[in-house]
Parts: structure tokens; C-alpha cells; sequence
């Protein structure tokens, strides 16, 4: 019965309901049942008629509607003559004898059942153990599209109503909602029923309820009167503190810097065992996995404490960008996602100025973006989506890193100030409703003056970005754009747009951030005598080539360059030798002069470069492997042991994180007195001094350990994952179990995934480990192919987790023949649901194996010409 529009409009095909009612108000009272694994469900929804018509349609799944009745305009009672599900629209349609008049008040009375799933969407349970005792909790997942699983529903972003919900249960459980508490009463000797509060208009997807065993601690932070408190199962929850004191913070922030309240009386924020994603924004009532919400000052990473952190500020910017104010349909997804991420960095920036999030923020936000985008599968940022379960497939980089990185260039264009008035005239003109896009522009350009409108809207229309090319000809210097891709291969058909580009001209006077160049060439003013650098501090989106002597130049003036700049180049560098439009050894010569770097953050780009080398090279000769390792000891391992490995109290974040970084990479190439090292603390540590080894080096430790390993260290690193100090050194123990190069080991490892040991929301974690090397790369696409039906059978393809499990189990290939046996198992398939994440991990495989096939001869040269390959006789 869904409305299918047949035009070629954006909307055409999208899956919506027809327009015939709207919901106004839902009253919801539900029970879960947890000895059946089910919840009883009884809702009347009031619904405003729009046009005379005879039905109502709204969203349910996997829900058996028990009775209905509608209270018609004028007060009659009357049941429906059929009610009819279509179960690919998801959507269930009552049909009357009656034609509901238009602008009458209906009220839809509905008694339902529903699926208490494991399946962590809409009304779910969770399972953990305690004192040896499995319990379960009850809570919801309802983004994007399954709040029609937890009660039938309007489940449409731009469908916003408001909400009276009532729970029943268990009298000693806690009962959250997105609201306080309006009352509560009890139901029989061992019950109760909790009232909460309605809602102000909201979507669907924010709607929250949880049922369970819960303790809590509150914010000492007074923001407001709004409490602001973490919960848990008991045990956990003195862990929440932090997320707890900076919640608070942010909330406060975030309504400053809008100049609009926070407008709920109350912020809870759950960690929950079994979680899909990390964490999810419900207005009032933010639900994560454990690991994104506890942090521990004695026994966590620096590591964790930036991702909680950055994941708090994250959910708490959604309240004012996604659930105040409401994208208006999934294709403009990036509205909420790329500004909950954008701010979330600003935040953290705001709270930690000490650890520069911003230069963090090129070599990770920026080049994750740019990685994806440099594929032909990629998508633009908005992009037409009309199915559920392509819906899901859409929260990737394109939609939070490249979304967050062109809101970074804009500001940067506008001023940051200037940015956030427009920003927040925009929330508030569209207050508890919904916007497209071009609403936000229309802001932007009124605060700023600018005609933003023309400008952004070919970076959130188009595919992909440029490359500019910096062609030197005498005193002329020119730049040339067109479209980047990683495979190199740029045919006419991909290269027609021409993007707005912000040439940030940096020279010994200064960053010139006015040129903004719109056509394929355009010519710079400077004197190429002299320094010069486009894409000052790496503020725009895009990649620049330079001719190889002026690579070479800019290689000996780092200290002309910001961090932004450096980490810049060695990206830059390192994503033209995968393409092909310069050579390898480019990266190579660049790098190996920067023994001196200071920062982390170039480090990381550094290593990350030459990890990319070794895992295009991996099923190439070891003498090659061997030989970048041996690179990779000769820049790291001298300041890996100078700097040392124990941790000061006093010492800055930074130079802590360098610290772990070094201390692993060389560990990883195999430097000999860090793995010494590196084997004493972990024996020391399995011998009970916990205190052994620093957080900070754990996961590197772990994975180095079990690299090597044999039988007892598979044991001593299952107990830890067992046993955990903390849940940061859980998940540390978990991904080491799949570097393990021994088959007979992995395969046990692979047995965890599926007998119920490791919780189906951890399965990719161990699949990351296995797919950083050759062992087990091979291994995960055998164990995908041989259990394919039960992972497709666990991991439903309208939840996004079986496209993360497709990548990680083929993207690790590199020639042209595992490619073809890839295509082979899943053609004839159905790839619903995760059709994009395959597309990008063979496009992936390709763009390696072209890259080895045209660079190793000359990688084995350089790498023979320096003195780190020494060729086996
Ligand atoms: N809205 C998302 C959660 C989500 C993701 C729901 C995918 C449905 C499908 C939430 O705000 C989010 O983006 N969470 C991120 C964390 C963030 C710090 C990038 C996550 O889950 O990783
Ligand atoms: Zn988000």
C-alpha cells in the first residue's frame, strides 16, 4: 500500500506511507516478557485525518496485532473490516467501513505482540551474567528504521509526534524512558506501572524504554537542574563518572553555543551489554556499548578516554542537531551525522585544547573520507535511499567523516563564529520539525554574505573530489583539477565535475585562504623560487600532486609546515603511489627524511602509510615484507627506546600517545629489545602483577604476544578476555585472539565467534585482527564462504553488522584471482543490505593488485638501493 512515486525526482521509489493521516499523539504501554521473550504491547494513537480515505497505514514488523478498534470523528467505535500486512513495505493497513473525514481527530486503538529479539533492533533483549546467574535487560534500538518492531508506528523521520509512554514489569527493576517519571503504581503483588512524562514532538527513531537491573552515579557537575547520571548493571557503574561529568559539561556547552536550552528535564545515559552500534542519541535517554561509556582513570587507554569522550560529545550534540531540529527524510542523514561528529570535535577541542583534536582530526576524520571517496562505489554525501535496508548502509565515512570534513572547510571559509550563528539560526527556525539541506545553506548565506548555496552544494550532490595538480612552467604555476580515484583509471564518464575549490595558498607571508578556484586550471600567484604549499593546513578536501622536484623541496622545509600540512603530504603521498599518479618510492623518500618528527599525529600518518604498503605487498615475496620492516625499525626504533615505556602521571597526552604509538611500532618490526621487553611484561603479567603493563601499551603487547604464539598464549589471552580489569583490556584481548598466525589456533578462534562466547555485537573484532596478515586473511574468506548461511542467519542484512563482517573477511585480498573468487561466491546471492560494503572491498582488492603489479619492481629497487633488502641466494 506504500506510496511509490514513479518520477525521477529524488523521492521517486522511496518507501514511505501514504499521506491520507498523520500521527499526532501516541499513548504506549508496554511489557516485556522475559520468560517468553516477548512484550505485550497496547497503544492508541491519535491521528489527524488529511484527506477523506477509508484506511490507516502504518509501520509494524514482526508484530502480531491481537485487536484494533478507531474511535472515529465522532465518537463512534468501530473495528476495521481487514487488516492487511505487506511485509516488504513492513507496513500493516486497517481498512473501515467509514471514510474518515478529512481534519477529523481519529484515535487508533491497537493490543499487539512483539519479539523480545536478540537481534539488538527495536524492542530487544540483552543477556549478562552475574554471580554466574544469566539475566537479561530489555531496551530499544530504534534508528534508523525499527521502531516498527517495538510498536506500530509512523516510523518516518518527518512523521514527529508526541509520546506518553507507560512500562510494566518487575516492580524491583528500574524503568527508563526518554521522559521522568510522572507516577507509578503497582500491578498486582509483584509489579509495577511507570508513567513518564510526554514528550515534546519528536520523531520515531528517538524513542527509548528500558527495563532491567540498573545502578546509577550522577554528574557532580551542576548543569542547570537537568540530573545528568550513567547507568548500568550494578557494578559498572562507578566507571560512568567521567562520561557522567562530561555530559554534563557538554550539554552546557552545546546550549551556549547555540543560545538554545536544553529543553528535557532529565539526561540519562545506559551502557548496555549488547549493543549494535556505539551509541545512540535518544533524546533524554543516550544508550551506548559499554565500552564507548566506561572509562576508568587507573586501568583505561589514553585511547579510551578520546573515543568516550568523543562519542559523549558526539550523542549530546544530536540533542540539539538531529533531535531538536530533524532531518527530513535518511538522504540528508549527513545533517545529522556530520554535525553531531564536526561538533563533537569542536567539543572535545573546547574541554582538551592540550590534545589537539583538530591536527588529529586530518590524518583520521579527513582521510578516512577521502579513502572511501577515492572509490568509484563510493556515493555523494546526499544520496537518494528508499529502502530500509539501504537506510543502514549509509552510516559510513561518506555520511560522518566527509560530511564532518566539508562542514570543516566551510567553516574555516566562513569563520567558525560566523558558522555557528547561521548554524544555530538554522536550528532554531526549524525547531521540533525537520530540514533538507538547502534550508541549512539558506542560513549559512544570510549570517555570512556568502552564496554558500552554489559552493557546497556540488561537495554534498557529487561523488568523490579532486586532485590538483600543481604544474610548474617557467615562472607559471598552474594548478589542474580532476576527479581522484584510487584504482587511477579516471575515464571521462567520472571526471565531470568541476569542484569549488579552496586553494588555502601558504608561502613565507602567510596562509591566503581567498582563492577559491572553480574551473579545471587556474593560475597561482607565487614565485615558484621560493616556498609554496596548496591546501594550507590540509583545510580543504581534496588531494594535491606536486611535480617530484617540488615533493622533494617541500620534504626539507618541514618546519615551514604545520601539523596539518605534514600529515597532509604523507596521505597525500601515500594515496598517489596506491593510484599510480606518482611512484611509491615518492612516499618513501619523503618519509625517510622525517626521522626527526615531533608529532604524533605525523607519526601515525607515517606508519599508517607503510602498513598500507605491507598489506598491498602481502601476498608478495617475504624478502620485500621483511625489507619495509626493517624501514619502518630504522625510523621508529632508536625514539621507541629513548622515549621508553613507562608513563608519567605529569607527562602530557601527547607525548604519552607518542610514547604507545612508537613503543608498538617498533615492537611490530620487530626491534629486539622492545620485544624483550614487551615479553617480560606479559609473562609478569600472567604471573598476576597487573601492574605490568601500562594501558597504554596493552593492546600492542597483547597483539605482538599472540603474533607468536602458540597454545598458551591463546590460553592466558582467552582468560584475560574472560577476566577482564576493564572493558577497554577486554576488547584488547579479544582483537589479539586473531592475530594468532598458527591455522589450527584461528580456527578455535573462529569457533568463539559462533558458539555464543564472543557476543554477536564483537564478531568484527577478532575478524580485524585476522586481517592483518596472511594466515589469516585466507582463513577469513574460507570460514565466510563455509558458514555464510549462519552468519546470514545471525547477522540480518537490514542491520548493518553483515556488511562489516563481508569487508573484513575479503578486503584483506590483493590479487586479481582472489578477486575473482570473491565474485564468485556471492554471485546468484542476494547482497541486500550489504551490496556497497562488497562493491568497496573489491574495488579495494583491485585498486591493491594494480598498485603492486605497477610499483613493486620499483619498491624492491629503492628498498635494495637504501640497504634494507638483502635478497635470499
Ligand atoms: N545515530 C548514531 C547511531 C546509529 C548508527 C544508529 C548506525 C543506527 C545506525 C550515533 O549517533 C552514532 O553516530 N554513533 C557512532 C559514534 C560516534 C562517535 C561516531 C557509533 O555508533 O559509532
Ligand atoms: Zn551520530
Amino acid at each position: 500500500m506504500a506510496e511509490h512515486q514513479s518520477n525521477s525526482s529524488p523521492t521517486a521509489g522511496r518507501q514511505v506511507l501514504p499521506t491520507n493521516v498523520k500521527p499526532l499523539h501516541y499513548y504506549l504501554t508496554l511489557e516485556p516478557l522475559f520468560d517468553r521473550f516477548k512484550f505485550n504491547g497496547d497503544e492508541t494513537i491519535d491521528v489527524k485525518v488529511q484527506e477523506d480515505s477509508d484506511y490507516i497505514t502504518l509501520h509494524t514488523l514482526e508484530i502480531d496485532i491481537l485487536d484494533s478498534t478507531l474511535t472515529t470523528g465522532s465518537g463512534d467505535i468501530i473495528k476495521p473490516i481487514g487488516i492487511t500486512a505487506d511485509l516488504d513495505d513492513q507496513t500493516t493497513t486497517f481498512k473501515f467501513s467509514e471514510t474518515l473525514k478529512k481534519d477529523d481527530i481519529v484515535n487508533l486503538h491497537i493490543k499487539f505482540i512483539g519479539d523480545l529479539n536478540d537481534k539488538m533492533a527495536g524492542f530487544y533483549r540483552s543477556t549478562y551474567e552475574e554471580n554466574g546467574e544469566v539475566k537479561y535487560l530489555a531496551t530499544t534500538q530504534m534508528e534508523p528504521t525499527d521502531c516498527r518492531r517495538a510498536f506500530p508506528s509512523f516510523d518516518e523521520p518527518n512523521l514527529k509526534a508526541k509520546f506518553s509512554i507507560s512500562l510494566i514489569g518487575d516492580k524491583k527493576f528500574t524503568f527508563l524512558s526518554n521522559m521522568d517519571v510522572k507516577e507509578e503504581s503497582p500491578v498486582g503483588s509483584s509489579r509495577k506501572k511507570v508513567t513518564f512524562n510526554t514528550t515534546p514532538l519528536m520523531s520515531t527513531y528517538l524513542v527509548a524504554f528500558i527495563v532491567g537491573d540498573l545502578a546509577y552515579v550522577e554528574s557532580k557537575y551542576k548543569f542547570n537542574n537537568v540530573p545528568v547520571r550513567v547507568y548500568t548493571t550494578p557494578g559498572y557503574e562507578s566507571k560512568g563518572q567521567y562520561a557522567a561529568e562530561l555530559a554534563a559539561r557538554a550539554l552546557e556547552y552545546y546550549e551556549q553555543s547555540f543560545g538554545i536550552k536544553y529543553p528535557l528535564p532529565k539526561m540519562d545515559m545506559v551502557g548496555i551489554h549488547d549493543f549494535s552500534a556505539g551509541a545512540m542519541e535518544n533524546w533524554g535517554l543516550i544508550t551506548y556499548r559499554m565500552v564507548d561509556l566506561l572509562y576508568d582513570e587507573e586501568k583505561s587507554t589514553l585511547d579510551t578516554r578520546l573515543r568516550v569522550s568523543e562519542v559523549v560529545a558526539h550523542e549530546l550534540a544530536h540533542q540539539w542537531f538531529g533531535n531538536y531540529c530533524t532531518l527530513d527524510f535518511w538522504d540528508s542523514l549527513w545533517l545529522n551525522e556530520s554535525f553531531a561528529t564536526y561538533m563533537s570535535w569542536k567539543c572535545c577541542n573546547h574541554f582538551y585544547p592540550d590534545w589537539k583534536v583538530w591536527e588529529n582530526f586530518v590524518g583520521e576524520s579527513l582521510q578516512y573520507a577521502l579513502t572511501l571517496d577515492g572509490l568509484r562505489s563510493s556515493h555523494p554525501i546526499e544520496v537518494p535511499v528508499k529502502r530500509a535496508d539501504e537506510i543502514n548502509q549509509i552510516f559510513d565515512a561518506i555520511s560522518y567523516e566527509k560530511g564532518s570534513s566539508i562542514l570543516r572547510m566551510l567553516a574555516n571559509w566562513l569563520g567558525e563564529d560566523v558558522f555557528i550563528t547561521g548554524v544555530s539560526n538554522y536550528l532554531k527556525k526549524h525547531s521540533y520539525s525537520n530540514a533538507k539541506t538547502a534550508a541549512l545553506w539558506e542560513s549559512l548565506s544570510e549570517v555570512s554574505g556568502k552564496d554558500v548555496q552554489s559552493t557546497m552544494k556540488i561537495w554534498t550532490e557529487k561523488v568523490g573530489y579532486p586532485l590538483v595538480s600543481v604544474n610548474e612552467a617557467g615562472s607559471k604555476v598552474t594548478l589542474e583539477q580532476h576527479r581522484f580515484l584510487t584504482t587511477g583509471d579516471v575515464k571521462p564518464a567520472d571526471d565531470k565535475t568541476v569542484y569549488p575549490i579552496f586553494v588555502g595558498l601558504k608561502t613565507d607571508d602567510g596562509l591566503n585562504e581567498s582563492l577559491v578556484f572553480d574551473k579545471r586550471t587556474f593560475e597561482i600567484p607565487v614565485d615558484e623560487n621560493k616556498f609554496f604549499k596548496v591546501n594550507g593546513d590540509s583545510n580543504g578536501v581534496y588531494r594535491v600532486n606536486y611535480e617530484p622536484e617540488r615533493w622533494q623541496k617541500l620534504g626539507k622545509v618541514a618546519s615551514k609546515l604545520s601539523v596539518e600540512d605534514r600529515v597532509g603530504l604523507v596521505a597525500d603521498a601515500g594515496a598517489l603511489s596506491v593510484a599510480g599518479f606518482s611512484k611509491t618510492t615518492n612516499l618513501l623518500s619523503l618519509v625517510s627524511g622525517w626521522k626527526s618528527e615531533s608529532s604524533v599525529f605525523v607519526w601515525d600518518e607515517i606508519l599508517s602509510r607503510l602498513a598500507a604498503i605491507k598489506s598491498a605487498w602481502l601476498f608478495e615475496d617475504e624478502t620485500v615484507k621483511e625489507a619495509i620492516k626493517a624501514l619502518t625499525r630504522d625510523l621508529v626504533a632508536d625514539k621507541a627506546n629513548k622515549l621508553g615505556w613507562s608513563f608519567g602521571k605529569e607527562e602530557s597526552f601527547l607525548d604519552q600517545k607518542l610514547k604507545g604509538l612508537l613503543f608498538g611500532s617498533a615492537l611490530n618490526a620487530g626491534d629486539k629489545t622492545v620485544i624483550s621487553a614487551a615479553k617480560k611484561m606479559f609473562t609478569d603479567y600472567v604471573a598476576g602483577d597487573k601492574a605490568a603493563i601500562h594501558p597504554n601499551l596493552r593492546a600492542s603487547i597483547f597483539n605482538n604476544i599472540a603474533s607468536k604464539g602458540g597454545e598458551k598464549e591463546f590460553k592466558d589471552l582467552v582468560s584475560i578476555y574472560e577476566n577482564p580489569q576493564s572493558m577497554d583490556e577486554k576488547i584488547a584481548a579479544l582483537r589479539s585472539l586473531g592475530r594468532f598466525e598458527d591455522p589450527v589456533i584461528l580456527k578455535r578462534v573462529l569457533s568463539l565467534l559462533l558458539d555464543g562466547t564472543v557476543r554477536s555485537q564483537d564478531i568484527y573484532i577478532p575478524l580485524q585482527g585476522m586481517r592483518s596478515h596472511k594466515v589469516g586473511v585466507e582463513l577469513l574468506f574460507k570460514w565466510m564462504c563455509e558458514k555464510w548461511e549462519t552468519l546470514y542467519h545471525m547477522l540480518p542484512p537490514g542491520l548493518a553488522m553483515l556488511g562489516s563482517v563481508v569487508q573484513l573477511c575479503t578486503s584483506g585480498f590483493t590479487k586479481e584471482e582472489q578477486y575473482e573468487k570473491v565474485e564468485e561466491f556471492f554471485k546468484g546471492k542476494d547482497t541486500k543490505g550489504f551490496n556497497q560494503g562488497l562493491a568497496q572491498a573489491l574495488e579495494t582488492i583491485q585498486s591493491k593488485s594494480g598498485w603492486v603489479t605497477r610499483d613493486s619492481k620499483d619498491v624492491e629497487d629503492w628498498l635494495e638501493k637504501n640497504g634494507y633488502l638483502h635478497k635470499h641466494d
